[in-house]
């Protein structure tokens, strides 16, 4: 049987719940949400409204027509970024962005907007104080700071607590990817001062692929990144004013969308710091078994409840490729090496161009499949 351990890339499996609601949804919510007043684009407008209802509750969000639907986390950050950075805007950001940030930032440098990189500590933490002397560096100019709230290399968790009402407190913006941790840590858009959030649903929330959202704060207004139709304000040549509509052009993945509920329900049903203990003791058992072996080289905070569901190592001097191919192949063990879409990250760790081996369980991960996983370390390194 297959062993999963990349759940940091997309989650699998999703709970029961996931695959039928989207099954439910291709069968019966027919109509195109937004579009027609007839009965079934009404049910799929319903749904569609439950589901934005359910993100907004999740995440501490009291209007939940601020709540854009996206196809991933990549696109709510380009919608963010594109959408409201201006030529003589600075932005500030650390050197563990994925190129979900990376990419975008750097097409914005050409068009006159300066990027600023803070290096994290040599665990991948940033410390805030960093954070804030880089945004006092030029605080007239900047007007954004970007950060993940936990890397996808190493794992570790930013301190977005820390900063968020300081920057709000500076009149900056902050925008959170909070790919690696929505459905993973508990996360208040207020009470965090998060401005922007951007998440996928298809990883810790437990969608399907083809969902995300981003989060706009009240009183934003991002140019859209796509025009067209979206069944408001049809008469004019012009994207609406008001959000979601002005964000979302072109028909809805409503099938995903529906899963996203579900994936989401789940989550509060488990209980999310459940589902994050179970995560955490596996690679608190995965940390045990690794210190143990020869030659290993572990990247990230070294306590486990300091990870967001994430692990890299290198063995020695394995090319992690290689390691990863030769799991898939011989073991049927399914784990990421290389640069993970980070290189910066991996920069930063000393580890470009090689990059790791990345192991990401999942809620429905066991301590056998570490175990697995361990056994096939050794043989690999002849430890006994
Ligand atoms: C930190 C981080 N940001 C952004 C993304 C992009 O997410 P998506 O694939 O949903 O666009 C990922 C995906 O792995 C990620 O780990």
């Amino acid at each position: 049987m297959t062993i999963y351990l990349d759940n940091a890339a997309t989650s699998f499996p999703k709970p029961e719940s996931v695959y039928q609601a989207c099954d439910k949804a291709l069968r019966n919510l027919g109509g195109s949400p937004g579009r027609g007043s007839h009965r079934m684009a009404l049910d799929a407008g319903r749904q569609l409204l439950d589901t934005r209802e359910t993100i907004a509750d999740f995440f501490g969000i009291r209007n939940s027509s601020r709540v854009t639907f996206t196809a991933n986390a990549t696109e709510a950050i380009n919608i963010a970024l594109f959408g409201l950075l201006k030529p003589g805007d600075r932005v500030v950001t650390s050197s563990m962005e994925h190129n979900a940030v990376v990419r975008p930032l750097h097409a914005l440098q050409a068009r006159g907007i300066q990027v600023d990189k803070v290096t994290p500590g040599p665990d991948g933490r940033l410390h805030p104080a960093s954070v804030r002397d880089a945004v006092m560096a030029d605080l007239h100019a900047t007007r954004m700071v970007v950060l993940s709230h936990a890397s996808n290399v190493t794992g570790s968790i930013q301190p977005i607590e820390d900063l968020g009402p300081w920057c709000r407190k500076q009149g900056i913006l902050l925008l959170v990817d909070a790919a690696q941790t929505a459905g993973f840590l508990p996360i208040d858009v207020e009470t965090m001062g998060i401005d922007l959030l951007a998440a996928p649903g298809h990883k810790h929330l437990m969608g399907p692929p083809g969902c995300g959202l981003l989060y706009v704060r009240e009183g934003l207004q991002p140019t859209p990144l796509i025009y067209g139709g979206n069944g408001a304000d049809s008469a004019s040549a012009r994207p609406p004013e008001q959000l979601p509509e002005r964000l979302e052009s072109g028909t809805t993945n409503l099938p995903a969308l529906a899963g996203l509920q579900a994936g989401i329900a789940f989550i509060k049903e488990t209980g999310q710091r459940n589902m994050r203990r179970q995560k955490t003791e596996l690679l608190s058992h995965l940390l045990e078994e690794l210190r143990s072996l020869p030659d290993i080289h572990l990247y990230g905070p070294s306590d486990p409840t300091l990870l967001a569901g994430v692990l890299s190592c290198n063995l020695g001097a394995h090319d992690p490729a290689e390691i990863a191919y030769w799991l898939d192949t011989e073991h049927a063990i399914c784990v990421r090496a290389g640069l993970h879409c980070a290189p910066d990250a991996h920069h930063t760790l000393g580890t470009f161009p090689r990059g790791a081996l990345r192991v990401s369980p999942g809620y429905f991960s066991s301590h056998e499949d570490i175990q697995k996983l361990i056994k096939a370390f050794r043989t690999l390194l002849k430890s006994p």
